[in-house]
């Protein structure tokens, strides 16, 4: 029996979907296959904006065909979407070939959840309000090698006023440090090159000996040849002891993700961000007194209800300010059950399109600029897959820029030094050294 699994949303999605391949390995699929020829697809949704879920709806309602054809098979969607308000119950009137809906919050009950659908061969529903574990006894099935995701916790507290996170994730719960450390020296052994720790908010973090910043000392000593990510930071929580561990470390990647979100006080406070534009600009001014290298990229939000011109604008002049070397960008999309959706002022379509794209080429350009000053240099970059199209070895340094280069042998794996020929918007090539 083999299984196919299609995911949408974040890292800790994917991240999930791997620990659903090692459910459902225990459940007795053996290998993943595509959706054809699969005995169990499984849809792990996210709902963060709407067109997230538009996108799973979309391919969800294209399977009826199949469903209808072949016997046997199972149909199961879980994720963020699933935990959303009313969204179950919905999901399952427009599909009712769904032969399961499982939330986020019990990942592991979705071995039980099948074998009493394959007895019973009756709907079934496993949805909690809160998290019951912390999915330790769960084995993913890695797929990305050398890079692998760790989980330091689950959650979020701080609804900001736009964000469904803290409603289909429930609250913050940290996993225990002597556990995240345990994963981390395994995968280390197991040859992985670069550990990224995962959290909603990274800087929530609480163990039983410190905070993220903490714990992010006891990761980087690990003996190994490794890097490490983090994953997401919220300016609210910077600290100046979280750089001096970055600092202190070379296995820690100059690198911080730091969504700002807007450019305007009035802006951030209707988001709940609880920092100002002035405060996040002096935090980037501290981190680059202490690491001059270290880069920073940033998510953006444009279009927030009551959103004006000039306040547009100053999400612009900070993109310019803060020297982000690239950002994620969305319109604003309201979701139900959160303080924005209700808020008045709503910016009509054409409008968010227009500021959208403007703020896009803004972006681009300074990543293309930075990309230039790369030509010429050596970087180090890990090199993490192969580019069939350009059929060209492809992996990141540690500033997350992603470098291509020709080889006639596998180099995945390996830290590669790649001298920099061209640059190409946020893609270098260039030639192994
Ligand atoms: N916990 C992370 C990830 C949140 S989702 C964090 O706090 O950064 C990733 C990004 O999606 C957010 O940073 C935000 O920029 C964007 N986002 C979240 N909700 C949104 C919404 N309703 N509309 C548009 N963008 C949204
Ligand atoms: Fe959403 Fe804010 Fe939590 Fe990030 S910190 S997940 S944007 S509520
Ligand atoms: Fe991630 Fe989307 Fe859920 S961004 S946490 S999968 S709503």
């Amino acid at each position: 029996m083999k299984y196919h699994i299609v995911t949408y949303g974040c890292q800790m999605n994917l991240h999930e979907s791997e620990k659903i391949a090692g459910v459902l390995q225990e459940a007795g699929y053996s290998s993943p296959a595509p959706m054809e020829e699969a005995d169990i697809i499984v849809f792990n949704t996210c709902c963060i904006r709407e067109n997230a879920e538009n996108h799973a709806f979309g391919n969800i309602g294209a399977l009826k065909k199949l469903k209808r054809e072949k016997k046997g098979l199972l149909i199961a969607v879980g994720g963020c979407m699933v935990q959303e308000e009313g969204k179950a119950a919905l999901l399952k009137q427009k599909f009712p070939f769904i032969d399961i809906l499982f939330g986020t919050h019990n990942l592991s009950e979705l071995k039980s959840l099948i074998e009493t659908k394959r007895a019973r061969k009756k709907f079934v529903l496993s949805l909690l309000e809160e998290r019951g574990e912390t999915e330790d006894g769960i084995r993913p099935v890695r797929t990305s090698y050398p890079n692998a995701w760790v989980n330091i916790m689950y959650g979020c507290n701080n609804f900001c006023s736009y964000c469904i996170v803290p409603y289909v994730r429930g609250r913050e719960i940290s996993r225990r440090e002597e556990d995240i450390l345990r994963e981390v020296e395994a995968l280390v052994g197991e040859g992985y090159k670069e550990i990224t720790l995962l959290g909603q908010n990274v800087d929530s973090y609480r163990g039983e000996r410190g905070n993220f910043a903490a714990l992010l000392d006891a990761v980087a000593s690990v003996e190994g040849n490794f890097r490490v990510r983090f994953m997401t930071s919220h300016p609210k929580d910077f600290s100046e002891e979280l750089v001096a561990v970055m600092k202190k470390h070379d296995k820690i990647c100059k690198h911080l993700h730091l969504p700002v979100q807007a450019g305007s006080d009035r802006i951030l406070r209707l988001m709940n961000r609880r920092y100002t534009r002035e405060k996040y600009l002096e935090d980037l001014r501290l981190l680059r007194r202490e690491i001059p290298d270290c880069e920073v990229t940033t998510d953006l939000i444009v279009a927030f209800p009551t959103e004006t011109e000039e306040e547009f604008e100053e999400t612009l002049s900070l993109v310019e300010e803060a020297d982000f070397s690239s950002a994620f960008t969305f319109i604003f999309s309201p979701r139900t059950g959160t303080r924005a959706a209700a808020m008045e002022g709503r910016i009509a379509d054409d409008v968010a399109k227009e500021r959208i794209t403007r703020l896009v080429a803004l972006v681009n350009e300074k990543t293309r600029e930075k990309s230039a000053r790369y030509v010429g240099k050596t970087v180090e970059i890990l090199c993490e897959d192969f580019d069939e199209k350009k059929k060209m070895y492809m992996g990141r340094d540690e500033y997350g820029r992603m470098g291509y280069f020709f080889s006639d042998r596998d180099r995945i794996g390996e830290f590669v030094d790649l001298k920099i020929t061209e640059a190409n918007g946020i893609s270098l090539y260039g030639t192994p050294v």
